[in-house]
């Protein structure tokens, strides 16, 4: 198969991590016989410092024109603390969003059974966990009217659903659940926002049309407690761009570390895929990020926008194998990890080479 993949790698450990989910990539490639080719663009605060913006025309027009994006992470210190800043790294990303039509995010939480022991979670409740996150990701307050007012001592950030945002997402999320354990979370806040009450009459309205799907409706606050609680009651899971962002977080320690969370944004064009971490100021540079988050976003790269499974299962495969052969990076190491088998992030990606 020929494809032509860009790699956007962006700020901090995204630059680290893509590298080794590229040469996943060239391995599976050679591996399988596919042709793919590779081009390179720039985001966030590298693209800030060569041309002032996070998200350069040039980046949109070689995402459009690719056949998938491997995306890393944006951010820097810099902004973090200075909420002044009119440019941020993270508009690259929003803008990208937009543009893409990307309206979908897939975080699929997979407890590998190596990685019991890793979380933080006791290992009775958190065996066989396997939960997929549909995060709507192009509304909500993210995307609605911001701003200040009062000489700048009130600021508002609008939350906004139209019911055809709700419905399609929605249905990716039933149509979903149709292939795994057949059970649908929706998580909403219909108890207090209008957004949500919306959102809960659309999944009202359409599961009639889905009768194998068991639906269930769950207030935000209760699902971030039941997720610790008894992370195996969950099936597929659908809500809204800020809880997803929220709960997502939350549920990488299911899967034992952000290092290990992978992502898939589709939509309208182009599909781009992601860990859900950010650029991790705090280990930048020090090599030592877990890259298995970009390997595994590259695995649903090939699933989900080439449609080539069994090349996306050997990765994961490869993955169960060096975590199996007891190799971890400094995030998912536990107590009873040697020294010798804590790899860094260039070492890993040696190692998972090897299995593949
Ligand atoms: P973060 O996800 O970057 O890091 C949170 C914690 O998890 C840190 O302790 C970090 O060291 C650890 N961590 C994350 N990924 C890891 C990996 N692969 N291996 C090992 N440890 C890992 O979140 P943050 O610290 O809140 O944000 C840092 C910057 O990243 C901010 O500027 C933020 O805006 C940005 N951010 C970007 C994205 C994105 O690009 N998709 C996502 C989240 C945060
Ligand atoms: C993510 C990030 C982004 C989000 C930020 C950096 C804009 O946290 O991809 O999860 O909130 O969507
Ligand atoms: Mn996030």
């Amino acid at each position: 198969m020929k494809k032509n993949i860009l790699i956007v790698p962006g700020d901090g450990i995204g630059q680290e991590v893509t590298e080794v989910g590229k040469k996943v990539l060239e391995k599976i490639a050679e591996k399988f016989g596919h042709e793919f080719t590779y081009d390179e663009a720039l985001i966030g605060h590298v693209a800030i410092e060569a041309t002032g913006n996070p998200l350069p025309d040039e980046t949109l027009e070689k995402m459009r024109a690719s056949d998938a994006v491997l995306f890393g992470a944006v951010g820097h210190p810099k902004y973090d603390n200075d909420p002044s800043a009119k440019v941020r790294p993270e508009q690259g990303l929003l803008k990208m969003r937009k543009e893409l039509g990307l309206y979908a995010n897939l975080r699929p939480i997979k407890l590998f059974d190596e990685l019991l022991e890793a979380s933080s979670i006791k290992p009775e409740i958190l065996k066989g966990s396997d939960i997929l996150f549909f995060r709507e990701l192009t509304g909500d307050i993210y995307f609605g009217e911001k701003g200040r007012k009062n000489d700048g001592d009130t600021a508002y950030d609008i939350a906004e659903y139209s019911r055809f945002e709700v419905e399609r997402i929605a249905r990716k999320a039933f149509d979903a659940a149709r292939t795994r354990r057949k059970k649908l979370c929706s998580v909403d806040k219909a108890n207090v926002l209008e957004t949500s009450r919306l959102w809960r009459e659309v999944v009202q309205q359409l599961a009639p049309e889905y009768p194998d799907v068991e639906v269930e409706h769950m207030f935000v606050d209760s699902a971030a407690m039941m997720l610790i609680k008894d992370p195996r009651r969950f099936d597929v899971v659908v809500t809204a761009n800020l809880f997803g962002d929220i709960l997502t977080d939350e549920a990488s320690q299911i899967a034992g570390s952000m290092g290990m969370l992978a992502s898939a944004s589709i939509g309208d064009s182009t599909g781009v895929y992601e860990p859900i971490h950010g650029s991790a100021h705090d280990i930048t540079g020090k090599g030592i990020a877990n890259p298995l988050a970009s390997v595994l976003s590259a695995a649903l790269l090939l699933d989900i926008s080439f449609g080539l499974k069994e090349e996306s299962d050997t990765i994961i495969a490869a993955v169960d194998k060096l975590l199996k052969d007891g190799f971890r990076t400094r995030d998912i190491a536990d107590a009873s990890t040697p020294e010798n088998m804590i790899l860094n992030t260039q070492a890993a990606g040696e190692e998972l080479l090897k299995r593949i």
